[in-house]
C-alpha cells in the first residue's frame, strides 16, 4: 500500500486552490506532476555539473557524461532490460513510435506487407505507421474492439498472415483504459514473422514492467507520464534489431568516425541520439524512476485499481446519467476511468469541475477513431496517479453529481473548445 500523505509533500502543486477550491488533480494520462525530488535532480544538474556529454575531458563534462550514462542503466533496471544499451532516449512516446516507423519501417517495408495496428491506438501509434504505409505501398489494417471495449482477439487472429510485417498497439488504452494482454499479441506477431511493437504511455508508469516477461520488440514510453519532466521518453527495442537498424536522424553523436565519403555509425544507443541530448530530462526521468521504484511499482498499481474500483463503484449511483467507456473491472483497466454525462457536451462537464477545483481532461484524447467507434465525438477523462485519495474520488463523484443537478442550465451555455484537434 501506498503511503499517499507522505507522498502529497513531495509534490507542492498539490497544496495549489483553484477557483477558490483545493486542487483535485485528475488528468494524470495527460501529464503527472513532478515530485521535489526529481526537480531538485535537474536543478542540481544545471546548477553544478552542466555540461555537454560525450564531447569533453573537463570535469563538468565528465561528471554530465556519467550521471547520463547512468540514467539509461537506472531506466533500464525500471524495466528489466538486457542493458542500458537498448535504452534510446526519445523525446516522448510519440518520438519513440515515430522513430521505429521510419527507422525500421521504411527500410523493411514493401509494397503489400500489412500493419496491424487497433482502432484502440491513439493517434501517436497510428499516424507514423500510415504515413510509412504511405511512402512503402505498405497495407494497414485495423484490429476492432468488443463490445466491452477488450481488443478483438479472434479478429486479430484472423487478419495476421506472412503478409504482417508489424503489428503495433497500445499496451493499454488512454481512452477504455483497457489493459492489453501484451504477450499474447506479441505471440501472435511473431508467429507470423512480423516485429511486435507496444505503445507504453498508459502503461509504463502504470504497470509494473518487465520487457524480458512481455517478449516485444518494441515499446515507447514517455518520462512526463511518470512524474519525469516533460520533452524526454524512452524507446526500448531489442538489441539484435536495433543494431540492424541505421539510425533515423542523423549527425551529432550518431557516428564513430566520419570522412568525405564514408561513416561508421555509433554503438548503442548513440546511434540513435542526433545532436545534443536531453541530459537534464534524462537525469530527471532516472530519478523519476528511482522514485517509483522505491514505492514499488506493485503497490503503485494496486493504488490505481482501488481508486478506480472506487470511482466505478461510486457511478452506480449516478445511474444512466452516465456512461463510463471501457470495462467494469478495475482490474482490466489502467488508471483512468472516460465518460459521458447524458446530454452535456463532455466540454461543459470539463469547464464546471474546472470551476470546482478538479482538473480532467476533456476532448477526443488524441484517439478520435477510437471515440468514433464508440459512438462519441469526445469524453470526460479522470485519471489517477500515487498521490491521488479516496477522498478525492468521493469529492469528484459528488461534484459531479451536481453538476447533472444544474444539467438543464448547464446544456444552454455556449461549448467552448479551448484547444480543437484534441
Ligand atoms: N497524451 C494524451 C493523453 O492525454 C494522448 O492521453
Amino acid at each position: 500500500m501506498l503511503d499517499v500523505e507522505k507522498i502529497r509533500e513531495d509534490f507542492p502543486i498539490l497544496k495549489r486552490k483553484i477557483n477558490g477550491k483545493r486542487l483535485i488533480y485528475l488528468d494524470n494520462a495527460a501529464t503527472t506532476q513532478k515530485p521535489r525530488q526529481v526537480v531538485a535532480a535537474i536543478v542540481k544538474f544545471y546548477f553544478n555539473y552542466n555540461a555537454n556529454v560525450h564531447r569533453g575531458f573537463h570535469t563538468l563534462s565528465q561528471e554530465a557524461s556519467q550521471a547520463y550514462e547512468e540514467a539509461h542503466e537506472v531506466l533500464a533496471k525500471f524495466i528489466n532490460a538486457y542493458s542500458w544499451e537498448e535504452i534510446i532516449d526519445v523525446s516522448n512516446t510519440t518520438d519513440g513510435l515515430n522513430l521505429i516507423a521510419w527507422g525500421w519501417g521504411l527500410n523493411n517495408l514493401q509494397p503489400n506487407d500489412e500493419i496491424v495496428v487497433t482502432v484502440m491506438d491513439h493517434h501517436s501509434n497510428m499516424l507514423p505507421w500510415r504515413a510509412v504505409a504511405e511512402k512503402t505501398n505498405a497495407k494497414v489494417k485495423y484490429v476492432d474492439i468488443t463490445e466491452e471495449g477488450t481488443l478483438n482477439y479472434d479478429e486479430l487472429e484472423r487478419i495476421i498472415s506472412e503478409k504482417t510485417k508489424v503489428i503495433a498497439f497500445p499496451m493499454a488504452s488512454n481512452v477504455v483504459g483497457t489493459i492489453n494482454d501484451v504477450r499474447r499479441i506479441a505471440r501472435l506477431a511473431h508467429s507470423v514473422g512480423a516485429i511486435a511493437v507496444g505503445d507504453g504511455a498508459q502503461y509504463v508508469p502504470h504497470v509494473p514492467t518487465n520487457v524480458r516477461e512481455l517478449e516485444l520488440d518494441f515499446i515507447a514510453f514517455s518520462g512526463h507520464k511518470m512524474l519525469g519532466p516533460t520533452g524526454i521518453g524512452v524507446l526500448w527495442g531489442r538489441k539484435d534489431i536495433l543494431e540492424s537498424m541505421k539510425p533515423f536522424r542523423v549527425g551529432g553523436d550518431t557516428i564513430k568516425e566520419v570522412t568525405l565519403d564514408s561513416v561508421v555509425w555509433h554503438d548503442l544507443p548513440w546511434r540513435f541520439v542526433a545532436g545534443t541530448p536531453n541530459i537534464a530530462g534524462m537525469i530527471g526521468l532516472a530519478e523519476a524512476a528511482k522514485y517509483l521504484m522505491r514505492l514499488g511499482m506493485e503497490n503503485v498499481r494496486e493504488h490505481d485499481v482501488i481508486l478506480v474500483n472506487e470511482t466505478l463503484k461510486r457511478f452506480k449511483e449516478l445511474g444512466d446519467e452516465v456512461v463510463v467507456l471501457g470495462p467494469k473491472d478495475p482490474r482490466m483497466r489502467t488508471g483512468l476511468v472516460a465518460f459521458n454525462v447524458k446530454d452535456l457536451h463532455h466540454h461543459t462537464v470539463g469547464k464546471a469541475l474546472d470551476l470546482l477545483g478538479i482538473a480532467v481532461r476533456t476532448g477526443g484524447h488524441c484517439a478520435h477513431p477510437l471515440h468514433y467507434r464508440l459512438g462519441f465525438n469526445g469524453s470526460i477523462r479522470a485519471s489517477y496517479y500515487i498521490y491521488n485519495t479516496l477522498e478525492e474520488v468521493e469529492t469528484f463523484v459528488e461534484t459531479l453529481k451536481l453538476i447533472i443537478s444544474l444539467k438543464e442550465r448547464l446544456a444552454k451555455e455556449p461549448v467552448e473548445e479551448v484547444c480543437p484537434g484534441t
